[in-house]
């Protein structure tokens, strides 16, 4: 409904976002991250999606935050416009997101992608944060998300040089999960998902909240959750199910409840 700037499909049960301003290599203006957000948001709550797939129209993922939008704006401007607002909206996301990036996934185009719980990148994908070289920084998790995945002195020197790393180098440095010849690389990430939407749904959503924890908070805390979300699973049918057909030697039927 009344979406300009992504187009919105879903393959089996796989929903597909993809970002779609090809003439300014899907720089996301405000609008569209809120179209981005709002339909994250309506698949996450959406039984008949089980993993959201996210990729680029054109030559790009994303070259980062729409700087003609912004290039006027205040502090005051950007404190009142609320704007990430929306960006945090994505900490709350159940269901699997994985990023499929080709060409520049830059700045914001960065973040979007960081904010996926995997990504696959195609060989010619150049990941990195140019907002230096505009006299500002990153604003949507950047700072923090590339710290937690690199570690501290690695981001840095990236950030502080703007500079792009190649797929090859985002996968040593544990940005990805894999790189994929170009052509292939939507095409496989949508392949994953769906044998990963195979797997009973509550044990792939409380082991993403887990993952969260241990990565956000202190180790305490994320284990107490991960003890709590494991007994949780004891009360599904497909535990039952994944147990009993484990003893009598057969195939699970997972119902996803
Ligand atoms: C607005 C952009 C854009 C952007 C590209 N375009 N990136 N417009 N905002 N972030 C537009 C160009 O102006 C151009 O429009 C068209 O897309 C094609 O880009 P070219 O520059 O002609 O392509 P190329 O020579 O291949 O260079 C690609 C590029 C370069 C290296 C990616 O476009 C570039 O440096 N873009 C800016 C990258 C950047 O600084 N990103 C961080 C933004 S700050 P016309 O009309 O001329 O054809 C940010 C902060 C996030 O993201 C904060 C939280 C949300």
């Amino acid at each position: 409904d009344n979406l300009k700037f992504i187009q919105v499909e879903t393959d089996e049960n796989i929903g597909i976002i993809q970002l779609n301003r090809p003439e300014v290599l899907n720089a996301l203006n405000r609008k569209m991250v809120n179209e981005i957000v709002r339909t994250i948001e309506d698949m996450d709550r959406d039984e008949k999606v089980k993993v959201i797939v996210l990729c680029g129209n054109g030559k790009a993922f994303a070259a980062g935050a729409d700087i003609n939008e912004m290039a006027q704006d205040s502090a005051i401007d950007l404190e009142l416009l609320n704007q990430f607002a929306d960006w945090d909206l994505l900490l709350q996301v159940k269901k699997p997101m994985i990023g499929a990036v080709h060409g520049f996934a830059l700045g914001g185009g960065f973040e979007l992608a960081l904010a996926c719980d995997l990504l696959f990148a195609a060989e010619d994908a150049k990941f990195g944060f140019p907002e230096i070289n505009l006299a500002v920084m990153p604003g949507a998790g950047g700072t923090q998300r590339l710290t937690k995945l690199m570690g501290k002195t690695k981001a840095l020197e990236w950030l502080w040089s703007g500079e792009m790393m190649t797929a090859s180098e985002a996968e040593q440095h544990g940005i990805i999960n894999k790189r994929l010849p170009k052509e292939l690389v939507i095409e496989e990430t949508i392949n994953y998902a769906k044998k990963l939407a195979e797997k009973p749904a509550l044990s792939v959503r409380f082991i993403k909240e887990a993952v969260y924890k241990a990565v956000d908070d202190s180790l305490l805390e994320g284990m107490q959750y991960e003890r709590k979300n494991f007994s949780l699973l004891f009360s599904t049918e497909d535990q039952k199910e994944g147990m009993k057909a484990f003893m009598e030697k057969r195939k699970p039927q997972f119902k996803g409840r």
